[in-house]
């Protein structure tokens, strides 16, 4: 459904994406892993048509994305969750979750996202700004939900979240997938992505170096420190 053959991005000088090759299939929960600056957040952006293509191609459900404004790539079906969630601070909940909706309200589909995150219906009318980091990010998956995407990518969901609200979080991302949605997740802790997402690329300064199953990854531990540069062996 959603896939990149040799994608390239400069910025400036800089060619911060290099060569950049994945699909994500249909109804697939996937994570790009890799670590800090390696070009996971310009890989996204790319996608969403934020950062400029300087090479190669980008299509989703056989639509070359190149070929559509970025404001109109989220009514393909594809939504973004940016990483610092990205919310209107002075916007209620209520108004944030209808951003995207052209003033018509959608009551069947915000019972489905408060059931999915009962926290944001006790806080309709309370401005994003009042919210907490976790409830800010459930908001920001809300607001995905409400377009009723077939993809949700989400750059790095959990970071700096109280751990009460991550696992909530992490719940609801598996019960999306389970609903038929595809995922895309660029996350830090590795332990959460391998255990929401049985497809795994890696990436190292701009490209995808490795891609594989979790089951893979949790038993092969010198991957993980080479690219993650992680000592540990993830939790099974
Ligand atoms: N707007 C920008 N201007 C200059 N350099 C940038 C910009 N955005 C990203 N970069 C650089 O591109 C590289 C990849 O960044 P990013 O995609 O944010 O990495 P990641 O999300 O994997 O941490 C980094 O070296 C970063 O400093
Ligand atoms: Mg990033």
């Amino acid at each position: 459904m959603l896939e990149l053959r040799d994608v390239h991005v400069h910025i400036g000088k800089l060619h911060i994406l290099q060569g950049v090759t994945f699909d994500i299939k249909p109804g697939e929960s996937a994570a790009l892993l890799g670590r800090n600056g390696v070009g996971k957040t310009t890989t996204l952006r790319a996608i969403m048509g934020l950062a400029a293509r300087s090479g190669g191609k980008i299509s989703f459900d056989g639509t070359d994305l190149s070929s559509v404004a970025p404001h109109k790539i989220p009514r393909l079906g594809i939504g973004y969750v940016p990483q610092g969630r990205g919310i209107f601070p002075n916007l209620s909940v209520l108004e944030n979750l209808n951003i995207g909706t052209q003033g018509k309200r959608d009551t069947e589909r915000e019972d489905y996202v408060f059931d999915c995150f009962p926290r944001l219906k006790e806080r309709l009318k309370q401005s994003g700004n009042t919210l907490s980091g976790g409830e800010q990010q459930m908001l920001a998956i809300a607001r995905c939900l409400m377009m009723r995407p077939k993809l949700i990518i989400l750059d790095e969901p959990t970071e700096g979240i109280m751990p009460l609200l991550v696992s909530q979080i992490r719940r609801e991302i598996h019960r999306i997938n389970q609903s038929g949605v595809s995922i895309l997740l660029v996350e830090q802790n590795v332990e959460t992505a391998l255990k929401l997402c049985p497809r795994v690329f890696l990436m190292e300064k701009g490209v995808v170096v490795y891609s594989g199953t979790s089951g893979e990854l949790k038993t092969n531990t010198e991957i993980v420190h080479r690219y993650l540069g992680l000592s540990r062996k993830p939790a099974a």
